[in-house]
């Protein structure tokens, strides 16, 4: 077996550069159940921003906001509304990490850096990928505080209830038109993944819009990134109208794991998180379709939640609504049992869902 030049332990982390990062923080805190667990502002030497680092089991979200108005931060808020920076990556070397991958034709985004404090030694290098979003490599086996040098450790008084969130799945770029192929290239060639699936427009295509996809995954598949990009249809398509709101190639979701989908879902329709919809005949033909579950109809059907097999098993899912104004960013929360895909069942229903809310936006 080929070495694997660039392993992978999983998501370190997602960055978010954000409008207004204390407010967002409490969304996060309020509505999805993360603790704060670490700060960086003025109080602790950081003039130009503020970030809050949020935890639920593996997932650890920071919110960036600047403090003044003509920054990278803040000229990256104007363009693209509150949308994903960093797609942060734990490796156990983040100096060869960058080696690997800029010698095969990485763009450098940060040259490795080794910062210190008295609870250690986190060094930290990173690249660039679609769009302006960027991949950090974070090397944290020498370090025990809270999160990395140049944070201090802090809780919130709110008194957060967690809800099953547990770990990145996958996450999923929207690229422009003609641009698949070149992102999937440059996992392949510069980090080492691997295509695992490919979608095209027959798989994704509704009576208005298409997209096609491809996913590729690291060596252990620990780390998932669907790639899609529009194709054509009558109407636009949803990637489309992401490229035109974003002015560009980002992070269109990240899908979330849970042991308990009912569970977690309840949860967030409770705290006011909006979901997509699929009609009610969806489930009328719902078993034949995936066969025997082991989860009641019922709560699956009044929560609008979506079920595919595969081969290997089955798999629970679904969307949320955009979490900004924007028609951007939105999270996927999902439950496998046993299945690896990522549920091309389910991709027409859903697809009339989200092209019912672009109706209402106008942007149809
Ligand atoms: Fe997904």
């Amino acid at each position: 077996m080929e070495q694997d030049f660039l392993p992978i332990n999983g998501t370190d982390h997602i960055e978010f550069w954000v409008g207004n990062a204390k407010q967002s923080a409490m969304f996060y805190m309020a509505a999805l159940g993360f603790e704060l667990i670490a700060y960086a502002g003025p109080e602790t030497g950081q003039r130009d921003r503020a970030s809050y680092v949020l935890q639920q089991n593996k997932l650890r979200f920071i919110l960036t906001s600047s403090l003044q108005p003509d920054t990278e931060i803040a000229n990256h808020v104007y363009k693209h509304g509150d949308g994903v920076k960093v797609l942060a990556l734990w490796v156990d070397d983040a100096e060869k990490s960058f080696k690997e991958t800029t010698s095969r034709g990485a763009e450098a985004a940060m040259p490795p850096e080794r910062l210190k404090d008295e609870h250690g030694e986190v060094v930290v290098s990173a690249i660039k990928t679609y769009g302006e979003t960027i991949h950090k490599f974070v090397e944290r086996k020498n370090y025990k505080g809270a999160f990395m040098p140049g944070y201090v450790a802090k809780k919130s008084s709110y008194p957060v209830k967690p809800i099953g969130l547990k770990y990145v799945d996958h996450c999923v770029g929207n690229v422009e038109l003609g641009q698949m192929n070149k992102w999937v290239q440059f996992y392949e060639d510069v980090m080492g993944f691997k295509l695992l699936i490919t979608f095209d427009d027959k798989d994704i295509s509704t009576k208005y819009t298409a997209l096609m996809s491809k996913v590729v995954s690291n060596g252990n598949g620990y780390v998932k990134f669907p790639i899609n990009e529009p194709a054509a249809g009558v109407k636009k398509s949803q990637i489309e109208e992401y490229l035109d709101f974003y002015k560009g190639a980002g992070v269109q979701h990240i899908a979330i794991a849970t042991d308990d989908i009912v569970q977690t879902v309840s949860e967030m329709r409770d705290r006011g998180i909006e979901f997509l919809y699929v009609p009610e005949t969806y489930y009328e033909d719902l078993f034949e379709r995936v066969g025997e579950i082991e989860e009641d109809l019922q709560p699956l059907k009044n929560m609008n939640i979506l079920v595919d097999r595969d081969e290997e098993g089955y798999l629970l899912q679904i969307f949320t609504k955009p979490v900004q104004d924007r028609p951007t960013l939105f999270f996927e929360i999902i439950q496998r049992k046993g299945a690896k895909s990522f549920g091309k069942g389910n991709f027409k229903a859903l697809f009339e869902a989200i092209e019912r809310e672009q109706e209402l936006r106008g942007n149809l």
